[in-house]
């Protein structure tokens, strides 16, 4: 039997360059990329235009879940995500989203709700998947596993360039670090699917890397891990 291509797993805290990473990588070997965390942002954004209160949230019976038609659209070297017929980008990245996305995502239903969906993304193989049980939950297949890991400040730094366009001043980056802490807490401290690295993942701290060498290193690994 034909062996399918290789499933490369990026987990690690938020702000470690796991999206960016991924798509670079996943460009570089011809495979497709998936965005985990675009799901979870998706169901809330879903749930926040839904008119549903949010103290209802925690509650939802998947047969709600159900209502919102949350998929995944292969689209050359990604996955669109969709909400019914709408292609979701920019709205999943809000501070409304962002501020309620890991709640939302700490709660077991909505994590079996939306595991079929990611296992069907990888089902050929030749997928580059970030999130954060990407090796631990969704793929422990995975033939290479990368933790990627930053230094808070710097990760609080590169996240706020990237949003403002500009430098963080002092105060500033004191708010986006206490922010992004809070969030990588509360992913670390949940029941189902912590933020974990996954047993034989490789750990990759990217704070004195430039984003090419990073890039460059997960390549590395790949080639010397499915190359034997
Ligand atoms: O880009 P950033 O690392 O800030 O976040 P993201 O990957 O878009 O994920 C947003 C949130 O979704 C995370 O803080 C987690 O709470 C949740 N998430 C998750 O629980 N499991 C995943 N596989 C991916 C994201």
């Amino acid at each position: 039997m034909k062996k399918r291509p290789p499933i490369i797993t990026l987990d690690g805290p938020a702000g470690s360059g796991k999206s960016t990473t991924a798509r670079a990588v996943a460009r570089r070997l011809g495979f497709r990329h998936l965005d985990s965390g675009a799901l979870y942002r998706a169901l809330t954004f879903a749930l926040l235009n839904s008119g549903i209160k949010e103290e209802e949230w925690p509650d939802l019976p998947k047969e709600k879940l159900d209502r919102f038609h949350i998929w995944l659209r292969p689209a050359g070297p990604r996955f669109e995500v969709l909400l019914g017929e709408r292609v979701l980008n920019d709205e999943l990245r809000t501070p409304e989203v962002t501020a309620r996305v890991s709640p939302l995502s700490a709660l077991p239903a909505v994590r079996e709700w939306l595991l079929e969906a990611q296992r069907q993304a990888g089902r050929e193989g030749g997928l580059v998947a970030d999130g954060r049980d990407m090796g631990t939950v969704v793929f422990p297949e995975a033939e290479v596993k990368i933790y990627l890991t930053a230094d808070l400040k710097e990760r609080a730094f590169r996240r706020f360039l990237e949003r403002d366009e500009r430098e963080p001043s002092v105060p500033e980056l004191d708010v986006e670090s206490e922010k992004i802490r809070e969030r990588d807490e509360r992913d670390s401290n949940r029941v189902v699917a912590p933020l974990r690295k996954a047993p034989g993942a490789i750990e990759v701290d990217t704070s004195f890397l430039s984003f090419q060498a990073q890039v460059e290193v997960i390549i590395d690994h790949v080639k010397t891990l499915t190359e034997r």
